[in-house]
């Protein structure tokens, strides 16, 4: 078998023979196929993309790059989400503390970010002393002391994800349903979970931009989780306007904890108990009550220990960037669009994400919002603060905003999308 003649059997459109993928994956794991010649193929999927038997093949085989890890020692039931990631979506945080308190165990295996869509694993490294990186053995043990873990996928986990992931990010191709399914689905099969819900996203700063294409990715992951016998739901959810007011890793880590103080915006505690409600449903905890355990402190309780278990002071001061920006409304009206894509393109020119795969992410950098669609704006009012320890990227963000929001006439009929679109 050689690559080249994999690359050329996608570029023309041809289907992978299961041979070819088994191989591909394998020999690019193992370093015999090169950076270069996988993003030439990831491309060709890109554009040509895969059917459902090849997918299932894929996945498959990114499963059998490693180990597979087992939970069934645990006292509780398992239950993870997987967010396909978007603009300020630092849900992970307060809903993993959030479903253990409420019985289950939540081993979240998170990633970096990926494109313009932030990560969760960089959102928590903004915590002073917090370790993403653990053993399993550590894992189970956070897990079982705590009842939820984040963390990073072991080396030993779909390493060919891991290879692959971080390739995507810097060639462009992130936004193929086949790639998309299979990279979430390997690892969530390989973790383990008993059951899996899905936050498929939708809109502008999702990598589905409609929900035909939404649609068709969460029936393709759903189909991969059932037929590994994972208990397996998806939402889709909309992504046109970023999550909550920040996007940015300390920005959102401070969001989530307000989230857990039972405050924070409404867009971001309605997702989070939403998907929560399915977690504890799907794990067979469908009369647990999340409203109850974020009201009464006991989610908040979860994510001190969980912090402190990997390392984190939960009490430490978090990051600030060393530089800010205010971009005011030109305006007076009612705010009806805010750009998820803009947003998340600003907050990673600013320094909270990465152009080069080996690039350090800014924990202060991100964007912050004063106002979201729906709400009444005036002139000259804050719309943004850009934060950035680099302040001679704030050109460079800006550049990105500049058709990134539209006021509408004050008085104008405005009512802003549902959260959850479908189930
Ligand atoms: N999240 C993943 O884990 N993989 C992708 O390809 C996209 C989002």
């Amino acid at each position: 078998m050689d690559v080249i003649s994999v690359i050329r059997t996608k570029r023309d459109r041809g289907e992978l023979s299961p041979e070819q993928i088994d191989w591909v994956i394998d020999a690019y794991t193992r370093g015999d196929v090169a950076d270069e010649q996988m993003s030439a193929l990831a491309m060709a999927i890109l554009l040509n993309g895969m059917n459902r038997t090849e997918i299932a093949r894929w996945t498959a085989a990114m499963i059998a790059s490693g180990e597979r890890m087992d939970f069934s020692s645990l006292s509780r039931p398992t239950a993870d989400k997987h967010s396909t990631g978007g603009v300020g979506d630092k849900i992970t945080l307060p809903l993993a503390p959030l479903v253990a308190a409420c019985g289950a165990a939540v081993p979240q295996l998170s990633g970096r970010g990926l494109g313009h869509t932030g990560g969760t694993l960089d959102k928590l490294e903004s915590i002073p002393g917090w370790r993403a990186r653990i053993s399993n053995a550590e894992m189970l043990d956070v897990l079982e002391s705590t009842g939820a873990v984040i963390c990073a996928a072991g080396d030993g986990l779909a390493p060919a994800d891991k290879k692959l992931y971080a390739l995507r990010d810097v060639t462009g191709t992130v936004e193929a349903i086949p790639l998309i399914a299979s990279s979430i689905m390997s690892k969530k099969i390989a973790e383990g979970t008993g059951s899996l819900v899905l936050d498929v996203k939708v809109g502008s700063g999702a990598f589905m931009k409609t929900v035909e294409d939404a649609r068709e990715l969460a029936a393709t992951m759903v189909g991969l989780g059932t037929d590994h016998g994972v208990r397996t739901v998806a939402l889709l959810t909309d992504m046109a306007t970023p999550l909550g007011l920040t996007a940015g890793n300390a920005l959102e880590v401070r969001e989530s904890v307000e989230v857990l103080a039972g405050g924070g915006p409404a867009d971001v505690v309605e997702l989070t108990l939403a998907l929560a409600r399915e977690m504890l449903t799907a794990a067979g905890l469908p009369d647990a009550d999340p409203a109850k355990a974020l009201a009464d402190g006991s989610a908040m309780d979860v994510w001190r220990r969980m912090i402190a278990a990997q390392g984190g002071d939960p009490d430490a001061a978090l990051p600030v960037a060393r530089e800010r920006q205010v971009v005011t409304a030109p305006a007076s009206g009612v705010l009806t669009r805010l750009d998820a894509y803009d947003i998340g393109v600003a907050a990673w020119r600013l320094g909270a994400g990465r152009a080069r795969k080996e690039d350090v992410v800014q924990a202060g950098a991100g964007v912050e919002l004063h106002a979201k669609p729906g709400d009444v704006v005036t002139a000259g009012q804050p719309l943004l603060t850009l934060h950035t320890d680099t302040p001679e990227k704030f050109d460079y963000a800006l550049e990105s905003l500049t058709a990134s929001y539209d006021i509408a006439p004050a008085g104008t009929e405005f009512t802003p999308a549902p959260i959850v679109l479908d189930r």
